[in-house]
């Protein structure tokens, strides 16, 4: 058994800063799946928010406009106080970030460059080229080096050890030995991120599967708002390869195949730069009324941006299309389509990343705190992490040393150790069984398809009787290697059981909203429905599967109103 006061389950962007906040308190350790550099916050490209007024056109900008674009961004579910803490408390985060050194790009005057986003009033996100969440977490990396704060990369968290109420730590996989252990804490923080990969077609890692969403859940945790799935519109056909918002933002046109700018019909005034739910929805009824191309993608057309602010503002996006699709975007326009991109719903969890359960905590995208509501903004989830990893640091430090003293036996621990150890040896041992990675493929096409940018009930009530039909035939999945190293195979189906119930979450939560609102769009109700949905889905575990009920959502100072773009 290992013991940490504090273990921080992932390596991301909001597990680091979790863990240098937490780590310059009390002794913490940071579980990683991949190594930390190597998680998907890297692949965030184009940029974080935060009024700080430094662009042209920018000046009036301040954390009032920015937390009102998030609010109205949301659909109006966002919780207001939430979106305040983030809104406000984000200049100071992001000089923060400066002065550790990450290199944003730069005005004129040698100010943090700022680009405008979808759904923003004014040009507030900051970017390093289109590059910008590499570029954080190789600074955020080695600000935890600095700290000494340990890292353990390559072990997969299974399960929470639970007694009394409390969290006591969590039981891993060390994917290189095959060894499972367990990390005794005070407190466990989860930071694992989204759940992307539930679904096909999507912008996510492979390694963004919902792990930490349902290892909470399946310790007893409720789940919020997981009916909300966000779907960029600017994926690269083919791959699903993000294409960053960064690129409307520096002028982009979205172009169908009559050569028609068509945002002009959907969203007139912010027309490529409205929020991402809209302009997805946007693309995706091009493409289903014939005026995509190959039926199944649009143009993103960057060529009148010039090859000089090409190359210097989207160098990343050019390598990425070239490198996959065979398209140079300074001569060509990129084929995209929407892509599955970011999970709004997770764990629920307060501003300060407290859980139900004492002792656990929830950053970043695996958290549901909430500040984004039915529909996040570009620019708001790196946001998040550094804003409520801090947070979430903080309280979790500040948790372990008002327990010092107080260590709990061992007795659960080693109890749920055994549970997960028999539980593998089971899957080593079968034979004759399903093969997983069907069961993956027929869950990620099936969600794709009839829980997507559009819902209806039928498809809806199908899927869910497709994912109890899967689920069952989990219950009989066997491996083809079976050695201890490296065992993806093992690790892959481990996690599977984890992403069916996720899925089933999501898909109640979006039978049961019988209204659109944000990234939930529902054919057969196509308005939004203050009256009876203003409020927050909770999904609850039980053997028959989620029990949903409601909470309401926090109204600060904006009364939800029509959203025009
Ligand atoms: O388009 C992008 O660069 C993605 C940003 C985000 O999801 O916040």
């Amino acid at each position: 058994m290992i013991y940490h006061q504090a273990i921080v389950v992932g390596g991301g962007m909001a597990g680091l800063r979790v863990a240098i906040e937490a780590g310059a308190q009390v002794d913490t350790a940071l579980i990683s799946l991949v190594h930390p550099v190597r998680s998907h916050s890297g692949a965030a490209q184009g940029g974080i928010n935060a009024s700080l007024g430094n662009a042209e056109g920018g000046k009036d900008d301040n954390w009032e406009s920015h937390a009102f674009d998030t609010v109205k961004g949301s659909d109006y579910l966002a919780d207001q106080n939430a979106a305040e803490i983030l809104t406000k408390e984000a200049p100071e985060r992001i000089f923060e970030l400066e002065h550790w050194g990450v290199p944003f790009s730069r005005t004129e005057e040698g100010k943090i460059a700022q680009r405008p986003f979808g759904g923003a009033g004014f040009p507030r996100t900051c970017y390093a080229a289109d590059k910008t969440g590499h570029v954080i977490m190789h600074t955020l990396f080695e600000q935890a080096v600095k700290r000494k704060i340990k890292v353990c990369p390559e072990w997969m968290a299974l399960a929470l050890v639970v007694e009394d109420g409390a969290c006591r730590g969590v039981i891993a996989l060390e994917l290189i030995t095959g060894r499972v252990e367990a990390f005794k804490a005070e407190a466990v923080i989860l930071a694992t991120g989204g759940a992307g990969r539930i679904y096909g077609h999507s912008t996510n890692g492979m390694i963004v599967t919902g792990s930490g969403m349902a290892i909470a859940y399946q310790a007893g945790m409720p789940l919020k708002d997981m009916e909300f799935i966000q779907f960029h519109p600017t994926s690269l056909y083919g791959t699903n390869i993000l294409v960053t918002e960064g690129a409307r933002g520096e002028g982009g046109y979205i172009v169908n195949n009559r050569g028609e700018r068509f945002m002009q019909r959907y969203a007139p005034q912010a027309m490529e730069l409205a929020p991402r739910d809209i302009v997805a929805r946007a693309i995706q009824t091009e493409i289903e009324e014939g005026r995509g191309f190959e039926d199944a993608y649009v143009h993103l057309d960057l060529r009148h941006l010039g090859r000089e602010r090409i190359l210097e503002r989207l160098p990343g996006i050019r390598d990425i299309c070239m490198d996959f699709a065979g398209v140079d975007p300074i001569e060509k326009p990129i084929p995209i389509q929407p892509g599955q991109h970011y999970t709004m719903g997770g764990i629920d969890c307060n501003e300060a990343g407290e859980t139900e359960l004492r002792g656990l905590f929830a950053a970043g995208e695996c958290a549901c705190v909430t500040a984004h509501g039915a529909n996040r903004l570009g620019g708001n989830s790196l946001l998040e992490t550094v804003v409520f990893g801090k947070r979430a640091g903080e309280k979790a430090a500040q948790f372990v040393r008002g327990k010092e003293g107080a260590q709990a036996g061992d007795g659960a621990v080693l109890e749920a150790l055994e549970k997960v150890r028999g539980k593998i040896a089971g899957l080593m041992e079968a034979e004759g069984g399903e093969n997983h990675s069907a069961i993956r493929a027929q869950m990620k096409e099936m969600m794709t398809e009839k829980v997507g940018i559009f819902r209806e009930e039928k498809a809806m009530t199908q899927a869910l009787g497709r994912i109890k039909e899967l689920q069952e035939r989990y219950r009989r999945a066997q491996l083809t290697y079976k050695g201890n190293k490296f065992n993806l195979d093992l690790a892959r189906c481990l996690e599977l059981e984890g992403m069916l119930e996720v899925a089933e979450v999501i898909v109640s939560g979006a039978i049961a909203r019988r209204e659109s609102r944000g990234s939930h769009y529902r054919l057969d109700y196509r308005e939004r429905d203050d009256e009876n949905w203003l409020k927050h889905t909770i999904a609850r575990r039980t053997p028959q599967g989620p029990q949903l009920s409601y909470r309401d959502v926090v109204i600060t100072r904006w009364k939800p109103e029509a959203r025009k773009y």
